[in-house]
């Protein structure tokens, strides 16, 4: 065994033995002071206990987790709240919007942003929420996020507590460029950052831990799963300012409406513990994981779960029956959070991901293309079915969701641009603003409205000169 000084290190190099991952010291003796200190640190920011047993779980196994806690014979699929299309639905909308723009009167709703991810599909250097989305000004995510916050503390006039999850790797970077930015005109005292807990990355034959340098463990994120205990490590600042909802979303989704009413006031009427926003698929092989039921729980069901009969089966009015889409915006009562002491009962299953890493052998980095380690990934949705009345409600995809994941190609920069380009259009054309339009319905010029200037249709219609033409790029700010 390595031999250290402090009673808490040895303590924490036994449980390394222990695990049977000694590996993680091959380098010891050609490693500095300072790094053999940046090595234990790390291994004291780990829970042997819970990596152990989940290396012991997960090793070997094809698929993606355990199984969730319930059954998938007798699936059906989630009733959702349907966009409205009879008198009786808008009545019900707005009642709903009512009761959501009273909770934010009342200043009982908290906003939680989920950004501890490492976007490595992006390949963006540094915190996604950095990335220029805007089309004309490149605006970061991050602004956009920080200026929809802004403009619903000056409607509502209540200060919104805006917490933001990040993790190990992105943490400084993500705190540093919010101060340099002034929080993009938010108070300081209204943003709080967190670290999400990390657990290490392993080859998928023995489980053993990957190292990415001499004194580096691979790490990663526990999944945005880990937004429970995160949030929950709020809770006295949640209490101290009355928050009764938190509204979570993540970092890159540019075309979210933050807060939006009419949501939460679905999530208020219906007492709710946990409610989600879904967009009706309509290609049965869409991968994304779609909201169903059990008896009385409900849960996401991964697309792979899912089976072909299931996938393709269809309503009498031709819609697909499973259909609710999961676009990973909720709204969470904070009683359900805080409902045990000790948030026992929010035991999260992991999922195991594999992804390519560069990881040290024999002294030298090796590097791959292809997926060669596994880490392990909680998700937030794994929570519903332990919670009471969940609501979902659908919406128009185009018009809520415009996720920021690849490169190129599907759920890129581009795709989320032009989403935001054509939202944008039909807020002017709602004004009566003429907007060119290509052959295939794009935009001819850039176009961007900031969330300071309008936040939907009727700001902008009220905003807007009369007489603006979009002859060459177009930004409202
Ligand atoms: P993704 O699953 O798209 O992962 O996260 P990612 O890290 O952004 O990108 P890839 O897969 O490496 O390319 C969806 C959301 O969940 C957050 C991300 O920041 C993003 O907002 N997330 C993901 C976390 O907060 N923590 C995690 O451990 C994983």
């Amino acid at each position: 065994m390595i031999r250290v000084d402090s009673e808490r290190d040895q303590v924490n190099v036994a449980k390394v033995y222990e695990a049977g991952q000694e590996q993680i010291f091959e380098y010891w003796d050609e490693i500095d002071a300072d790094e053999r200190r940046r090595l234990l640190d790390q291994i004291a920011s780990v829970d042997f206990a819970e990596f152990t047993r989940l290396v012991r779980l997960h090793l070997n196994s094809e698929d993606s987790g355990p199984a969730p806690s319930i059954g998938l014979a007798d699936l059906e699929p989630a009733v959702a709240i349907a966009l409205p299309s009879t008198p009786a639905d808008e009545a019900r909308r707005d009642a709903a919007i009512a009761a959501g723009v009273a909770a934010l009167e009342n200043g009982e709703v908290g906003i939680l942003l989920v950004a501890g991810g490492q976007g490595t599909r992006l390949q963006f250097d540094g915190p996604k929420g950095k990335f220029p989305i805007g089309p004309v000004s490149q605006r970061s995510l991050f602004q956009f996020h920080a200026e929809k916050t802004l403009a619903l503390k000056r409607r509502f006039k209540r200060s919104l507590p805006w917490f933001i999850m990040t993790s190990e790797s992105n943490h400084e970077e993500t705190v540093e460029y919010f101060q340099e930015h002034q929080y993009f005109g938010l108070s300081a005292s209204d943003v709080s950052f967190r670290r999400q807990a990390m657990l290490p990355i392993v080859d998928p034959r023995r489980g053993k831990i990957l190292l990415r340098g001499k004194s580096d463990i691979a790490l990663s994120p526990n999944g945005h799963g880990g937004a429970i205990s995160t949030i929950r490590s709020f809770r006295s600042e949640l209490e101290k300012r009355g928050v009764r909802y938190v509204f979570t979303y993540q970092v890159d989704n540019p075309l979210v409406r933050m807060c939006d009413p009419a949501f939460l006031g679905h999530h208020i009427l219906g007492d709710s513990d946990f409610s989600s926003k879904a967009t009706p698929k309509s290609d049965p092989d869409e991968k994304v994981g779609v909201f169903c039921r059990s008896g009385q729980e409900t849960k996401v069901v991964e697309y792979t779960e899912l089976s072909e009969k299931k996938r393709h089966q269809r309503d009498v009015d031709g819609q697909l029956s499973f259909r609710a889409g999961n676009i990973a915006i909720h709204v969470i009562s904070t009683d359900f959070l805080f409902r045990d002491e000790d948030g026992s009962s929010f035991k999260m299953p992991y999922h195991v991901a594999r992804k390519a890493i560069s990881y040290m052998k024999d002294g030298e980095l090796v590097e791959s293309d292809e997926p060669n380690s596994i880490r392990f990934e909680s998700f937030l949705f794994d929570v519903l079915h332990l919670a009471r009345n969940p609501v979902i409600m659908e919406v128009d995809r185009t018009r809520e969701f415009a996720p920021v994941k690849n490169l190129d190609g599907a759920d890129s920069p581009a795709t989320a641009r032009a989403l935001l380009e054509n939202e944008w259009a039909r807020w002017l054309e709602r004004a009566e603003i003429a907007v060119p339009r290509n052959a295939d319905g794009t935009v001819t010029h850039r176009i961007e409205i900031s969330p300071l200037f309008a936040t939907g249709p009727e700001e902008c219609a009220a905003r807007v000169a009369p007489n603006t033409v979009v002859d060459g790029d177009l930004l409202l700010q």
